[in-house]
């Protein structure tokens, strides 16, 4: 990257940073579900929502302040998150099904929306990077499976590369619209962009397994597939 590029990316990078200490926000990411929302329309008033890769709680600020004091927020990661007032949060991977389970039961129905900001632990080779990615996603697709109503939104991060189309090609049997979108506060030469979908067309008959330890393992298929 030349230098200048470089100077300007760290100059915006700061600029969103110092704007979320200014307004009290977990993290510089929320400006980016921020701008997703205004140029989507995400969330609605009283709209329940589950955000996979939590952790601080910078989405989960503005999913809360968007849905107002009538919707249910939802928040899982790994690593624990800061309470936050009228939001739950559940600690543990999503990609076991003990976790997944405790979702089922804390969210206890269908959700309106599905938020995925879930990154892997970046080793600088890229290709591993983002097939990690895509496997989170992929996670990400199996949870709205499960518990996205007819109709509902997701929102989710990945890293591009060449599994995008594979990405694609589970998102468009089950959505309406499915957009890639890069929002303003997404640092220049971040790899990563947001898959917008929108319309979900219906859940489908996903087995759950019997035993709580057993690993859910979505299968990458070329029809959209069941996990
Ligand atoms: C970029 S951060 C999310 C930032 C968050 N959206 C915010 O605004 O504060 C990505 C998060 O994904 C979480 N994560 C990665 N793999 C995960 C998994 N398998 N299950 C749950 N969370 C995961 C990480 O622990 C990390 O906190």
């Amino acid at each position: 990257m030349a230098l200048h590029d470089h100077w300007v990316q760290e100059r915006k990078h700061e600029h969103y940073y110092k704007l979320a200490k200014k307004l009290n926000y977990r993290s510089r990411a929320s400006f980016k579900l921020m701008q997703i929302d205004d140029r989507f329309n995400i969330f609605r008033d009283g709209d329940s929502v589950v955000d996979l890769g939590a952790s601080p709680g910078g989405w989960l600020q503005v999913a809360k302040g968007r849905v107002g004091d009538r919707g249910k927020v939802v928040g899982v990661d790994l690593k624990y998150i800061k309470p936050l007032d009228g939001v739950t949060t559940i600690i543990g991977d999503i990609t076991e099904d003990s976790t997944m389970r405790e979702l089922l039961e804390v969210v206890g129905g269908k959700v309106d929306v599905v938020l995925s900001d879930m990154a892997p632990n970046v080793g600088g080779h890229y290709s591993t990077d983002h097939a990690r990615s895509v496997d989170l996603c992929m996670y990400a697709v199996a949870v709205c499976d499960r518990i996205l109503k007819k109709n509902g939104k997701m929102v989710m991060k990945v890293f591009m590369g060449d599994m995008m189309d594979s990405l694609m090609e589970e998102l468009e049997p089950r959505f309406a619209s499915v957009k890639i979108h890069s929002p303003a506060a997404s640092r220049d030469a971040s790899s990563e962009v947001y898959i917008i979908s929108k319309g979900f067309y219906a859940s489908r008959k996903v087995k759950l397994s019997n035993a709580p330890e057993e690993e859910i393992k979505p299968e990458f298929t070329s029809k959209g597939g069941n996990i």
